[in-house]
């Protein structure tokens, strides 16, 4: 199937590693124009090397005005962002008693209001053209809470709440936007937790852990012309773990 995004113009955050860079290095062989952004400036260049990405821009997602400046620069470099996929490093850890007011207003900053910055400098430019693709990457815990992860799964659930809202003010601009929730996934970041393959086991029914490039090709699919009646959708790529419906 040609996903028809040769050229499109796309700007995936948090890259230089795991589902982002995944993310990143589907859409360049789709032959998209690709810009990835991360705190690491040696990483995203060795990754854009790697993958084929065109540019790259160091920000930090915790910091207030970064999610806005990011998209800012990718759009006077490349001309504009058809495609926007936000994405950033996991919440800090702690139960509800253990997480202090400066956590959840670092949390907040960095899973909610980068994803607002980075919507407000994208959308409009996205209405002028008519076209335009949004994926946020959260997590499976949007829809069931992990122990532990009380940030994540207060901010990110409500995410879904406010993409329904931009699916019904934007759709009929031509831009969709629908959330990836990730289950236990390879990547650098799940390696920290150490799973034993007995565990996996026990919580995932497909027996494994999901591979980043599993993910990496709905969102290219979502991120197509193609995909243009699918809009304020949370889809989870979690091999079975979450039952509910
Ligand atoms: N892997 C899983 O099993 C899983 C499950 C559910 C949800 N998720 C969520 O999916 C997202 C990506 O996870 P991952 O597993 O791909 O993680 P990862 O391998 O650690 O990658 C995180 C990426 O975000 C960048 N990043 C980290 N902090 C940043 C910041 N403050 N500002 C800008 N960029 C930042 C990192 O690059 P730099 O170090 O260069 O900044 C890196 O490119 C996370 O939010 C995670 O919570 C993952």
């Amino acid at each position: 199937m040609d996903l028809q995004l040769k050229n499109k113009k796309v700007l995936v955050m948090g890259a230089s590693t795991g589902i982002g860079r995944s993310i990143a290095e589907v859409l360049v062989q789709e032959g998209a124009e690709v810009a990835i952004c991360s705190r690491s400036l040696d990483k995203l260049q060795k990754t854009a090397k790697e993958i084929g990405a065109k540019h790259v821009f160091t920000c930090d997602l915790t910091k207030a005005g970064e999610g806005k400046s990011v998209v800012e620069k990718a759009i006077k470099e490349m001309g504009g962002v058809d495609i926007l996929v936000t994405n950033t490093g996991g919440p800090n850890k702690g139960n509800f008693a253990d997480v202090s007011d400066s956590q959840w207003q670092e949390d907040f900053q960095s899973l909610w209001m980068s994803v607002v910055e980075s919507l407000k400098a994208a959308l409009p430019k996205m209405k002028e053209n008519n076209y335009g693709r949004v994926l946020l990457v959260t997590s499976l815990a949007a829809k069931e809470p992990l122990n532990g992860l009380t940030t994540s799964n207060g901010l990110r659930a409500g995410l879904a709440g406010l993409s329904k809202s931009i699916a019904n003010e934007y759709a009929p601009f031509g831009i969709t936007i629908n959330l990836l929730l990730p289950g236990y996934t390879a990547t650098d970041r799940l390696k920290e937790l150490k799973l034993t393959d007995e565990r996996i086991k026990q919580m995932v029914p497909a027996g494994r852990l999901g591979d980043p490039r599993e993910l990496a090709d709905l969102a290219a699919f979502l991120a197509s012309p193609r995909a243009g009646y699918i809009t304020g959708q949370s889809i989870l790529i979690d091999g079975g773990v979450t039952r509910g419906y």
